[in-house]
């Protein structure tokens, strides 16, 4: 049955844009009608920007599952829910239906609620991507525990630094992971994190790996020995627990331009409408079709593209366990192939890697299937987009360029495949209910709008992003910390919500966003902080200080570059950045090591002590001429000797 809000015309886009922002109570409530609810809302928005206070649907009831699974269960049961491939090409896939998928969460949610967990309590998830981590997931919010699923790839450091602000009670894990030929011991990096986590009384292990491990008496337990004793107390259904509208959801951490990450705070049903429109009509996902997201349910995209939003909308989703190399540069398309796969959402750091092998991997492959094709989480340069849609989608699939955060919850700015018009390197048009608007460097606002709310400059124009108006999946506040979530993200513009992104618009109103303005890094489209990469290296117990910019990588969008000043010689410099490496790698985890190290013996600072930046980026980036301004240095020189030590 069609959706009677999945937007099919762009004349229905600029009708459907238009009503959301003239009336977007109405706009909101027609959608919201088509879910499931115990009880429909009192009212649809309380919000005010400067506390920041966004409430939606308040006094309505709900659980997020029964709209993810119990009605799907009902219509078409035997329907793939989730299709999940394994990182080893010759293991056997897996596919559950929703009736599978639903009966495995209820025993899960057994599981939870037999272990003494409550609505309410915080549930830390460091899984391989396997069916039970979107199991575990779905499980915490039927019993309305709210999960913080943190990425395999951080390290104990950065766990624990997550369990301790959340205040979780429980962990769930595995054993370990497979990531290509790599074998990742999961449970040991947990132990080290429980080190400093007294109030976690239970860790539940699945097993993935087979590796050993050491389970420690009264608190480690095996997700299979629970599973079977639920099923010899012979308990299937799991009643979904009612939840207020704006309960939370979910925590997710994500980087901040300063401190440690934050926790960014969704709640159950502002979050469940957004991505479940934003899937419908972005990828205008149709009946049957298979949806392969190929992010990791540790980062938002899977959150919302892989889980909630898929499966709210009935979908199939499909979950891949490896990684698009491994063993060779043609695993995705012997995915598309094998599943016969209908959306692809992928990242451009993936497309440029593959790129680097040539257009072979991909001969011979059958791709006919595919009818859309995506791309999230950083700039995608013309050369990735140009090389996507003639040899991967050969010409006739449609690319949307999707645009969002963590704190956003679902995509923003982006065309609906096929519906609205694309333009390379462009995420184009607004979503219907999303309202952006640029604003310069004091916060006053210079363009706004989409092409159909009639504000249009006739240049292109370039400018800090905001969004005007909330959105039901914009992020409620950082967990333990309201204050932050609004000197973050609501203090810069007065009543406007400040991505931290530039942008361009163009004279057709579409936007282009150009990456941070803020000491953001987007590593292969994930985020990391400057400060966070600081304070790692700072760790190492020779470095003096350090600073640390982006520069542009061919495959990764931004490199890491650090400045250190080393403290005593007795060592080869190779030896030191490895040191370093592993520093960083042991704080934050992997994916934040440095690619290069330069040793300075001073940093250009102010003479308020302000490092300055912009000019060790200009180096980092090739730059040796227009350094700007350097006479309000403290000392110009050490500029001449960091260009004469460039790597
Ligand atoms: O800089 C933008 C970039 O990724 C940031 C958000 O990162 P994260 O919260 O980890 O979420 C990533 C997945 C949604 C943004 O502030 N970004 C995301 N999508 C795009 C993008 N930059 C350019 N184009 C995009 N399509």
């Amino acid at each position: 049955m069609a959706v009677p809000y999945q937007i099919t015309s762009y004349k229905q886009y600029q009708e459907a844009y238009h009503k959301s922002v003239e009336n977007p109570e109405q706009f909101w409530a027609d959608i919201a009608d088509h879910f499931v609810w115990h009880k429909k809302w009192d009212r649809l928005l309380d919000w005010n920007f400067s506390e920041p206070k966004i409430e939606w649907f308040a006094g309505g009831k709900l659980n997020i599952t029964e709209n993810c699974l119990d009605r799907w269960v009902k219509t078409q049961p035997d329907q793939p829910a989730i299709i999940w491939e394994s990182n080893h090409p010759d293991e056997q896939h897996r596919i559950l239906s929703y009736k599978e998928l639903n009966d495995k969460v209820c025993q899960f949610s057994h599981v939870l609620k037999s272990n003494g967990v409550k609505k309410g309590d915080r549930i830390c998830i460091y899984m391989p991507m396997v069916p039970e981590l979107a199991i575990a997931v779905l499980a915490c919010a039927r019993i309305g525990a709210i999960h913080s699923v943190v990425f395999g790839g951080f390290s104990a450091q950065s766990i624990s630094d997550r369990i301790l602000d959340a205040g979780c009670s429980l962990v769930i894990t595995a054993d370990g992971c497979f990531r290509g030929n790599k074998t990742i011991p999961l449970k040991s990096v947990i132990d080290e994190a429980l080190l400093s986590c007294p109030q976690v009384e239970r860790v539940i292990v699945l097993t993935r790996t087979g590796t050993a491990v050491s389970m420690q008496k009264g608190r480690d337990i095996w997700w299979e020995d629970e599973i079977r004793k639920v099923e010899a107390e012979g308990k299937t259904d799991f009643p979904a627990e009612t939840m207020d509208a704006e309960d939370s959801l979910f925590i997710l951490y994500t980087s901040g331009s300063t401190g440690k990450p934050k926790g960014v705070v969704h709640s159950c049903a502002g979050y469940m409408v957004y991505t479940n429109y934003s899937f419908l009509n972005v990828f205008q996902y149709r009946p049957g079709e298979v949806h392969f997201c190929t992010a990791d349910i540790g980062w938002i995209t899977g959150h919302s593209y892989i889980v909630y939003g898929p499966l709210s909308a009935g979908a199939t989703s499909l979950m891949f366990e490896g990684i698009p190399t491994w063993p060779d540069a043609s695993r995705f398309w012997d995915i598309v192939e094998k599943f016969r796969v209908n959306i692809l959402y992928t990242a451009p750091t993936a497309i440029r890697s593959l790129m680097a092998f040539g257009t072979e991997p991909l001969e011979g492959k059958d791709l006919s299937s595919l009818r859309l094709l995506g791309t999230v989480g950083e700039p995608i340069n013309e050369e990735a987009w140009v090389w996507y849609h003639n040899h991967v989608g050969k010409g006739r699939c449609e690319i949307v360029d999707t645009w969002w955060q963590t704190e956003t919850g679902g995509i923003m700015i982006s065309n609906l495949g096929g519906v609205t018009p694309a333009k390379p390197t462009f995420a184009t048009l607004p979503l219907p209910g999303i309202q952006p608007m640029l604003v310069d460097e004091k916060g006053e606002i210079i363009a706004g709008g989409d092409a159909s709310a009639g504000i249009l400059p006739e240049n292109t124009i370039s400018g800090n992003l905001c969004i005007k108006f909330p959105w039901p999946s914009a992020i409620r506040t950082t967990w333990g910390d309201h204050e932050r979530c609004r000197t973050n993200y609501f203090s810069a513009c007065e009543n406007l919500y400040f991505t931290g992104d530039g942008c361009l618009r163009d004279s057709n109103g579409f936007y282009r966003i150009t990456g941070r303005v803020d000491d953001v890094l987007n590593v292969s489209g994930h985020r990391i902080g400057t400060a966070e990469v600081e304070n790692a290296i700072n760790m190492h117990s020779n470095v003096v200080e350090s600073a640390v910019v982006g520069y542009p990588h061919d495959i990764k969008g931004q490199g890491i570059y650090a400045y250190v000043i080393f403290r005593g010689h007795e060592e080869s410099e190779m030896h030191i950045r490895q040191d370093i490496v592993a520093t960083v790698s042991r704080i934050i985890g992997a994916i934040a090591k440095p690619d290069k190290i330069q040793f300075v013996s001073g940093l250009p600072k102010t003479r308020s002590g302000k490092i300055m930046r912009r000019i060790l980026r200009k180096i980092a980036e090739g730059e040796t001429e227009n350094l700007g301004d350097t006479t309000t240095l403290l000392d110009p020189s050490v500029v001449e000797e960091i260009l004469r030590g460039r790597l």
